[in-house]
């Protein structure tokens, strides 16, 4: 056995060789294991996790290339280019976004590299408890350790009865490498993977039916948002129907069929060539062995941490989807420079009550903070700025005009409450409400500020101004 790390991180996506980087740049001796199946050149497993690999950059990818044709085939002849109407090769567009995976997950071995990070290729469970030190196995080999970050991620839920073959019934990883375009595609969930994959596959000609449990459309959005994303969704074409309870599902070669109860408790029937199944994902916490070594878990299976990361064992950390909070890449990444900075006796902190959410639809949702509704609910008195896109010249000269920016501040102290964007780039603008609330800004702080003109964000402005009902464009 090989000297002890100061520092193993079992996973490597985003909060894991996250963590692995700042710890080894704060002078800890750190290794990574990571053990999923996705093969790089050398046949080793390939870093970044499932944001990389099968999550946010091959989604974003195929949005990329999906926008590009629609607007090829719908908006080019408005601005006045003539094209014959477009047509899509899915095997090129696929090689493409897995270019970008390959470019990407390679990029993270050479920042291991550059950061002295060992990698080690294998699955990491934990053996015992020994001295003070971890004793964790990585495949076939035994590493002991001083501390170990359990960032292990998730994967997606299954249908119980409904196994899931990524050729007729799909994850998010069949949803990400289908072959051709599906003619009928049914997907269960209307959450931010379903909103997204079936934008993707719409765009480019399946006919998609999204089947959804809860009675109000994205609960978790403001629901000023989630009702301007209904009514624009639909107009594109995509078939969103709340309030369904899910019957039984029949699964051919050829496709799917599915059972299920409307919002008025009728029975109804769906035929679909393909079937994605979103509804969300589950902590990857079986085979870490954390029942022999006493690791506590919460009763969906994630593990237990305190506002720091800290489980139930010393010198045991969690970061990421495998533990409490939104299943998002930045939250992980920010949850695993804390844990990192904290072992250095540093002031690691993250605050959750500012991390952004963005779906990048089109128009692209992106909040950050409270939602109307939850204000409401706290009993907490606000004022609300709301600006549509069509009274900002630059969405206008860029023929992409739908959604707002709402802005909610306290009525009492004028500091920013939550803001909530659909419209164009609404996942760049929201950065500046993110930096306004982490420094505790109130609205007539971004209402002072010079905002470029023409720009989006002038739209962010004149929510702010707004907020004291003195808009100068609206
Ligand atoms: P993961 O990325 O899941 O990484 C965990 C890693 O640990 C995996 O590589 C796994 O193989 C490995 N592992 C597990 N167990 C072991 C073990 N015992 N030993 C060794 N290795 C192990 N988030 C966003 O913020 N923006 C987006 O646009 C976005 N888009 C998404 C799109 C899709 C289709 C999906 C599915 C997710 C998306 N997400 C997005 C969510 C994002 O991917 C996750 O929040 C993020 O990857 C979580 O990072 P993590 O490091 O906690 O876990
Ligand atoms: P989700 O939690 O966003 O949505 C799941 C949806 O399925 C919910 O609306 C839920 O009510 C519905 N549902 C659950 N069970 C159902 C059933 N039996 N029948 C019908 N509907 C049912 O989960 P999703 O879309 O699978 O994504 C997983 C996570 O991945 C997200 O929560 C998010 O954290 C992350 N993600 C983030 C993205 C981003 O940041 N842009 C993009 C994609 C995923």
């Amino acid at each position: 056995m090989s000297q002890p790390f100061d520092v193993l991180v079992i996973g490597g996506g985003p909060g894991g060789y996250v963590a692995a980087i700042r710890a080894a740049q704060l002078g800890f001796s750190t290794a990574c294991c990571e053990s999923n199946p996705y093969a790089d050149p050398k046949g080793e497993p390939r870093l970044g996790g499932t944001c990389l690999n099968v999550g946010c950059i091959p989604s974003k990818a195929l949005l990329h290339t999906s926008h590009l044709f629609e607007e090829a085939a719908h908006s080019f002849a408005g601005q006045g280019i003539k094209v014959a109407p477009p047509t899509i090769d899915v095997p090129v567009m696929k090689g493409r976004k897995d270019t970008v995976v390959n470019q990407l997950t390679s990029g993270i071995k050479g920042l291991f590299r550059k950061n002295k990070v060992t990698f080690l290729p294998g699955h990491g469970a934990f053996a015992a408890r020994e001295n003070d030190l971890w004793k964790v196995t990585v495949g076939t080999e035994e590493i002991l350790a001083k501390q170990v970050i359990v960032a292990t991620g998730s994967k997606a839920r299954h249908l119980q009865n409904v196994p899931v073959d990524n050729k007729i019934v799909l994850d998010n990883e069949g949803a990400l490498d289908q072959e051709s375009v599906p003619e009928k595609l049914a997907i269960i969930g209307a959450g931010v993977i379903g909103l997204e994959m079936g934008s993707v596959w719409r765009r480019l000609g399946s006919e998609v039916t999204i089947l959804e449990a809860m009675p109000d459309f994205l609960a978790v959005a403001d629901q000023d948002v989630a009702k301007e994303a209904a009514k624009l969704f639909a107009k594109q074409g995509l078939d969103i129907r709340t309030g369904v309870t899910i019957g039984d599902i029949k699964v051919s070669k050829n496709g799917v069929s599915i059972d299920y109860d409307d919002k008025d408790g009728q029975a109804q029937k769906l035929d679909a060539d393909r079937l994605i199944v979103s509804i969300g994902r589950i902590p990857n916490t079986d085979g870490l062995n954390a029942g022999g070594v006493g690791l506590k878990l919460d009763a969906r299976g994630f593990v237990e941490v305190d506002g720091h990361c800290k489980t139930n064992l010393p010198g045991v950390w969690a970061v990421g989807d495998v533990v409490r909070g939104p299943m998002l890449a930045h939250k992980a990444m920010e949850e695993g420079v804390m844990i990192a900075e904290l072992m250095a006796g540093q002031a690691g902190h993250c605050n959750f009550d500012t991390i952004p959410w963005v779906i990048y639809t089109a128009p692209e949702i992106a909040w950050v903070g409270k939602t109307e509704q939850q204000l409401k609910a706290d009993g907490i008195a606000y004022k609300v700025g709301k600006i549509p896109f069509l009274a900002n010249g630059r969405a206008l000269g860029m023929g992409d005009p739908s959604g707002f920016v709402k802005m909610l501040a306290s009525a009492e102290t004028d500091r920013i409450l939550g803001v909530h964007i659909i419209g164009a780039n609404a996942s760049e603008l929201i950065s500046e409400a993110v930096v306004a609330m982490e420094f505790a800004g109130a609205s007539e702080d971004l209402a002072r500020i010079c905002h470029a003109h023409p720009t989006l964000s002038e739209a962010v402005h004149e929510a702010a101004l707004a907020c004291d009902k003195r808009p100068l464009h609206f």
